[in-house]
C-alpha cells in the first residue's frame, strides 16, 4: 500500500467467527505479542467482546486488541494484547483500538503493559496520554525473575488518567 494512502477501516468488537483469523493474525505478527492458546481467544470472544475488539479493512482482520475492566476496579480498562498486521503499521491503528475500548468501556483509568524493548508500545502509550491530556504514571508489574528468566522481558506497566470522556476523539 502506498505510505500516503488514507486507510479505511471500521473498528468493531470481536466475534467468535473471528477467532480463526484473529489467531493467524498473532502467528504471523509475534514477537512482543505473546500468543496464547487459541481456547484463551475463543473465551475473549465469547465472554469479553464488550472490551475486545478488531479493526477491519476490506472484510480482512488487520488489527486485535485485547483487553478487560478488572472486576474489583470498574473505572479502569486494562489492554492485555494489542497486534497489527505488519503490512498495516504506521497508521495509528494501535492508538485508535484502544481509544475505542476506552471509549465503550467508559474507563476513567487505562492500563497496560509494555517490554522494555518495545519502542513504539513505549511511544504509543505516551502518546495516548498526551492526547487524552492526562498524566501516564510508569512501574513494573512483572520482572524478569517473576518469569523464571525463560527469556521474557520484564512487564511495565502504564497507568494513564484520569481520562475525561471529551477527550476522547475518534
Ligand atoms: C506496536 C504496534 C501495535 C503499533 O502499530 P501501529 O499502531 O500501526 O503503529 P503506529 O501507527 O503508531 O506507527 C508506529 C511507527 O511504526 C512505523 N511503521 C510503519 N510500518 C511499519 C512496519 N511495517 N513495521 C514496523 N514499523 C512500522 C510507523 O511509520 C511509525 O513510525 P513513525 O511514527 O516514526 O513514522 C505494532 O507495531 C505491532 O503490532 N507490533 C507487534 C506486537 C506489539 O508490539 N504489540 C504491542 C504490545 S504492548
Amino acid at each position: 500500500m502506498p505510505e500516503d494512502e488514507r486507510l479505511d477501516f471500521q473498528i468493531r468488537n470481536v466475534k467468535i467467527e473471528d477467532v480463526t483469523e484473529v489467531y493467524r493474525l498473532l502467528v504471523a505478527n509475534r514477537p512482543y505479542v505473546g500468543l496464547n492458546s487459541r481456547y484463551t481467544y475463543f473465551l475473549l470472544a465469547k465472554d469479553f467482546s464488550d472490551t475486545c475488539v478488531v479493526a477491519q479493512h476490506n472484510g480482512k482482520i488487520i488489527a486485535f486488541s485485547s483487553g478487560y475492566i478488572q472486576p474489583s476496579r470498574p473505572d479502569t480498562f486494562f489492554n492485555w494484547e494489542t497486534v497489527v498486521h505488519r503490512d498495516y503499521r504506521g497508521h495509528s491503528l494501535q492508538k485508535r483500538m484502544l481509544l475505542h475500548q476506552i471509549k465503550i468501556t467508559n474507563a476513567t483509568y487505562f492500563e497496560g503493559t509494555v517490554n522494555p524493548s518495545n519502542k513504539i508500545s513505549k511511544r504509543n502509550f505516551c502518546e495516548l496520554a498526551e492526547l487524552l491530556n492526562t498524566k501516564c504514571e510508569k512501574r513494573t508489574l512483572f520482572n524478569e525473575e517473576d518469569f523464571e528468566n525463560d527469556g521474557h522481558e520484564a512487564e511495565v506497566l502504564y497507568r494513564i488518567g484520569p481520562i475525561s470522556k471529551k477527550q476522547i476523539v475518534l
